[in-house]
């Protein structure tokens, strides 16, 4: 299968990036991100997440991200919604209005991430999701599945192909449109990679799938380009290579979307993002943070032009 001609960015530093700093990022400094990433050209920036303030203080607030962000026309705003209680949040919140039309759910193709993550097992995790689902398209909101653990377990190790596949047509099945395949602690490499999507595309239209990984030992690009190989055209990035997950411990950002957008713009694969407003965005939130982007391109870029 040849290379795709377009592949849509979906940004998660705003999210998976955020909830992983030490120390809760302000609210100004989200919505300043967001708007960057927005104005950028990336068609999908996350925006935060519905989730237990106890449990991961760094989204608490994501109410007022919403309210106060610039709203793009055509760019979708997605925010992660674990049960019932986080859907009545994210409605009360704006959710369901134009731009703000879509939802995430995440579960786990490890039972021990699962419980580790969000208190539940696989199974049940699909049974509170299913509810949440269904009012969601009710909405018209759209709905986005992650499997987390798709090439490893931080606690089990080794997961099964055949299990990734399970729970993503799990997902498919009640009801959502797009399944991002995670590799929660960047352990995958690229024939492996290659291997889990075509085993899931076995269930799921190669065309819902996306891929998110993280880039803990250095291989996501490299597993990137096998999964546009094996015919992905949906991939997750996080600006500045921000991100982790509080429950992968040692798991490093997700693949940063400055080398991401250089290797596409390389191979000639359009995705309407621009490098130079996107660096805005890498070097906004640098500066808030205190610390240099985790991103190779970005910063060959910022050193070459300043
Ligand atoms: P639980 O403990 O099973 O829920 O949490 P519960 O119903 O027993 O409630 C316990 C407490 O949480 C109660 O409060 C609830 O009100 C509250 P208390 O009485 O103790 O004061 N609660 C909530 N509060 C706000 N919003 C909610 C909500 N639900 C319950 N929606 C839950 C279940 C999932 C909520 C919890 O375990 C949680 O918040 N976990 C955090 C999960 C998380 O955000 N993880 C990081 C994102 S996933 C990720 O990064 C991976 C990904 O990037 C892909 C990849 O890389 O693989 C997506
Ligand atoms: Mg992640």
């Amino acid at each position: 299968m040849g290379l795709p001609s377009r592949v849509t960015l979906v940004e998660v530093g705003p999210r998976d990036g955020l909830q992983n700093e030490p120390t809760p990022v302000p609210v100004s400094v989200r919505i300043g991100l967001i708007d960057r990433l927005a104005a950028a050209g990336l068609p999908v920036v996350e925006a935060g997440a519905f989730v237990s303030p106890k449990r991961v203080p760094q989204m608490a607030d994501t109410a007022a991200v919403l309210a106060g962000i610039d709203r793009i026309q055509g760019v979708r705003y997605p925010v992660l919604v674990p049960n019932m209680k986080g859907f009545e949040a994210a409605l009360a919140a704006g959710v369901g209005q134009p731009g703000l039309d879509e939802i995430a759910v995440f579960g786990a193709a490890s039972e021990s991430f699962s419980r580790r993550n969000i208190n539940c097992s696989i199974d049940e995790s699909l049974e509170r999701f299913a509810p949440v689902a269904e009012a969601a398209v009710a909405r018209g909101i759209r709905v986005r599945g992650y499997v987390s653990c798709v090439l490893g377990c931080p606690y089990e190790g080794v997961v099964k192909p055949a299990a990734v596949a399970r729970v993503a047509s799990g997902l498919m099945a009640i009801g959502c449109g797009e399944i991002s395949l995670g590799d929660t602690i960047g352990a995958g490499t690229p024939g492996k990679a290659r291997s889990m999507i075509e085993r899931v595309a076995r269930e799921v239209p190669l065309e819902r799938l996306a891929v998110h990984f993280h880039d803990t030992f250095g291989q996501a690009l490299a597993n990137l380009y096998a999964a546009l190989e094996a015919g992905i055209a949906v991939i997750d990035c996080a600006v500045s290579g921000l991100g982790g997950c509080p429950y992968a411990p040692g798991a490093s950002g997700n693949v940063a979307t400055e080398d991401v957008l250089y290797m596409l713009d390389g191979l000639g694969i359009e995705t309407g993002v621009a490098m130079d407003r996107l660096l805005e965005a890498s070097r906004f939130i640098c500066e808030a943070l205190g610390r240099p982007p985790a991103s190779r391109a970005a910063l060959a870029l910022l050193a070459r032009d300043g």
